[in-house]
């Protein structure tokens, strides 16, 4: 199993992938000022579809659920048919820089824990077109909450992610590329290591066990401990933003 792969099965059992909580999924979706009736969702990076499973429950949507990874979209459709949802849900293997949409398809895109992947900047200008006009804009994104920091956190998430920033700086992203700000907020501690760290920590001995100790299962195992080390000691400086922005009409010849 190559290190990739490995990751995939230590992540692929977890309730998700990424920080994050049903009620903050909803607090983000209540932001929006939807029409009534049926809308077309995109989850960009959904992995096993945590987010996804509470925006089919909480509107009536068509959603098309995407991912790299075929392994997530699988356990996506065994969670959704679990809960008798899977007709609202169309999952796509692909790429969220490579994405195979139409111009103003979507009313909203939705991306929790997943936009670093390519980063805030070039995913919020490529995905702007496959929203209609007025649609909406929904990413958590890794933010600092203060402006100052300890070095060794400030080096730790400089080095994994040269793009983390303060809220300021990522919603001048956003203004500065068609949209305008609905709301923000940054998620809770518990929605951290109640919803995702806890879960993940409680899979290292049986996930050591099946790939026999190898050195690969140790070093992601090692690395995930120390991004749990790292959030308790420093939780007050950093947290992931949640960002609804609502696609603005730039200029007639804008997408
Ligand atoms: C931190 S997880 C977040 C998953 C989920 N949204 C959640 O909150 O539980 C990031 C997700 O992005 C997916 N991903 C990574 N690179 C990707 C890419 N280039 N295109 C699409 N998805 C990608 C991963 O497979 C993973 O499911």
């Amino acid at each position: 199993m190559t290190y990739l792969d490995l990751i995939i099965d230590l992540f692929k059992n977890t309730p998700r992938q990424g920080p994050g909580s049903t009620a903050e999924s909803l607090q983000a979706l209540a932001l929006m000022d939807l029409p009534n009736e049926a809308l077309t969702i995109a989850d960009i990076g959904c992995g096993s579809g945590n987010a996804t499973l509470t925006l089919a429950q909480n509107t009536q949507s068509k959603i098309t659920a995407v991912d790299l990874f075929p392994e997530f979209l699988d356990q996506l459709k065994i969670n959704a048919d679990k809960v008798g949802l899977i007709d609202q849900i169309k999952t796509l293997e692909a790429s969220m820089d490579q994405l195979p949409f139409e111009k103003n398809t979507f009313d909203v895109i939705w991306s929790e824990g997943a936009i670093y992947n390519i980063g805030f900047k070039k995913g919020t200008k490529q995905w702007r077109k496959f929203l209609k006009p007025k649609g909406y804009l929904a990413v958590s994104e890794i933010t600092w909450t203060t402006n100052d920091r300890p070095k060794e956190l400030n080096d730790f998430w400089n080095e994994a992610y040269p793009e983390i920033d303060t809220a300021a700086n990522k919603i001048k992203v956003l203004e500065e590329n068609g949209y305008r700000l609905v709301g923000y907020f940054y998620l809770k501690p518990e929605s951290w290591i109640k919803n995702y760290y806890e879960p993940l920590a409680l899979e290292f001995d049986a996930f050591l066990q099946k790939h026999d100790h190898s050195e690969d299962a140790k070093a992601i195992v090692k690395e995930q401990r120390e991004e749990i080390e790292l959030y308790k000691n420093y939780q007050d400086y950093y947290s992931y933003g949640f960002y609804v922005a609502q696609k603005i009409i730039k200029t007639p010849s804008s997408n």
